[in-house]
């Protein structure tokens, strides 16, 4: 991609021909500088991004890992190992992991030890409680970021990400956002028509992540509270978000990525009649209207019980016809052929090829800003439900309810005693 193109680029997704391309090769375009990738957070999205970016581009070296526990970072540096000395494709692109014991980091702090440790391109797949902390750390340390959504938990997170956006770009540091759609050429080229007036002005939308219950993790011998809330973050809203934040969050982002615009405010229900509490304090079900600027009103849903109707998916309808845009159809008639299809990058890798190719080509492109509004869109149906009050963008963003100050975290501390929101109850501030 020409930078021109690149930058049109940002906001907007990448083109969907960068995400049909092949991986460069040998291509460093204007910095030859190797890659050297610091991963914090070394769970099942961690070492399946360290993967993923072995396989976007040549050198690339997986030079530092970091976990709040011991034993996953131990078992990352032997995972990373592996697959490096084993795929063939990573091989083929002269890629491998560097990982002495000594950047091998594991406790609170280990994510400074890991940006400190002379990496230039920072994997943030930890829980997302403690994204905005290590985001900030991350910028402010002058790091090329790839950070898995969503970006926060509350809007105090929010703030921290977009003063990072901005930072970054005053840095000419490359962002990129584990919204993979963004990367998918699917998605791209249907939301491509959609832009360029396939379906007229549109008018609504609506958008779902239902399936069934998620998981739960026991608790470990000897684990502190704050270790196994941790552990077993998914039921904590406090590092988790609640799922409609920690999942609905992607097709949040696709309705905010077609209608070129976050939703003014939010309306939302949602409950729990869970009673388990090893599944934390998290709720079952939301449903939402989001109100978009022009009085267009979409709807959204996002489930976790098991044995109901499944879906993961986005639709809007505009002045002229309508998109199934998760299925990648106009008027019902698809828009990416099977071609195509077969063609089409893995979108968890082409995220890093074009992070990676905007780096080395000067002209790094920063989706901070759309993950952060898609999180706050998420935040909002979360809270909306939560209190069952109508919250607008402009009290979400500077709302100062925070669940938790995780810059002030110590391993035996006393965590507070959360409880089921209850809507009429539970104040939003
Ligand atoms: N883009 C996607 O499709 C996608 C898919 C899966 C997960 N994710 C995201 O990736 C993130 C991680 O999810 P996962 O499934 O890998 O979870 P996981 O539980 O498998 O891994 C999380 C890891 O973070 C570690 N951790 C917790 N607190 C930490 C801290 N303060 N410092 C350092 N390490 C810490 C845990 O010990 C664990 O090893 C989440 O934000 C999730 O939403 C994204």
């Amino acid at each position: 991609m020409s930078k021109l193109n690149r930058r049109a680029a940002i906001g907007t997704g990448i083109s969907a021909a960068a995400a049909l391309s092949a991986l460069p090769t040998g291509a460093y375009a204007a910095g030859d500088e190797v890659i050297k990738v610091g991963l914090i957070g070394c769970g099942g999205r961690g070492t399946g991004a360290a993967s993923n970016v072995l396989h976007s581009a040549p050198g690339v070296v997986i030079h530092a890992v970091g976990d709040m526990f011991e034993s996953q970072a131990k078992n990352a540096q032997r995972s990373i190992r592996n697959m490096a000395d084993n795929e063939p494709k990573i091989k083929e692109l002269g890629n491998k992991a560097d990982l002495p014991d000594d950047r091998v980091f594991w406790g609170l702090d280990a994510y400074q030890k890991v940006i400190n440790s002379g990496v230039n391109y920072v994997i943030l797949a930890t829980p997302p409680g403690f994204r905005p902390l290590h985001i900030e750390a991350a910028i402010k340390a002058g790091k090329n970021l790839f950070t898995e959504k969503p970006v926060a938990v509350d809007g105090a997170g929010i703030r921290i990400c977009m003063k990072a956006f901005d930072e970054a770009n005053q840095k000419k540091l490359g962002v990129a956002a584990g919204t993979q759609r963004r990367h998918q050429a699917s998605y791209i080229e249907t939301i491509k028509r959609i832009h360029d007036g396939a379906i007229g002005d549109l008018v609504t939308g609506r958008c779902y992540w239902n399936q069934g219950i998620l998981w739960s993790r026991p608790r470990r011998e000897k684990m502190t509270d704050l270790e196994y809330q941790c552990w077993n973050w998914y039921n904590f809203t406090w590092i988790c978000g609640d799922h409609v934040v920690e999942q609905h969050v992607h097709n949040l982002d696709v309705l905010n990525w077609v209608f070129r615009e976050h939703p003014v405010a939010v309306n939302a229900m949602g409950g729990r009649s869970r009673n388990n509490p090893a599944y934390g304090h998290i709720f079952d079900f939301f449903s939402a209207e989001l109100e978009y600027p022009g009085d267009r009103h979409c709807i959204s849903q996002a489930r976790q019980i098991s044995n109901c109707f499944n879906a993961v998916t986005e639709f809007v309808t505009g002045t002229k016809g309508t998109s199934h845009v998760g299925g990648s159809t106009i008027n019902g008639k698809p828009v990416v052929t099977p071609a195509m299809r077969r063609q089409q990058t893995d979108p968890y890798i082409q995220e890093h090829t074009d992070l990676i190719t905007s780096i080395r080509a000067s002209s790094p492109i920063n989706e901070l800003k759309n993950v952060a509004e898609s999180t706050l869109t998420a935040i909002m149906v979360r809270e909306a439900a939560y209190s069952g009050q109508r919250i607008t963008w402009e009290q979400a963003l500077n709302s100062q309810k925070t669940y938790l100050d995780v810059s002030k975290l110590s391993l035996d501390m006393k965590m507070p005693e959360w409880e089921v929101a209850v809507p009429g109850k539970t104040r939003f501030s």
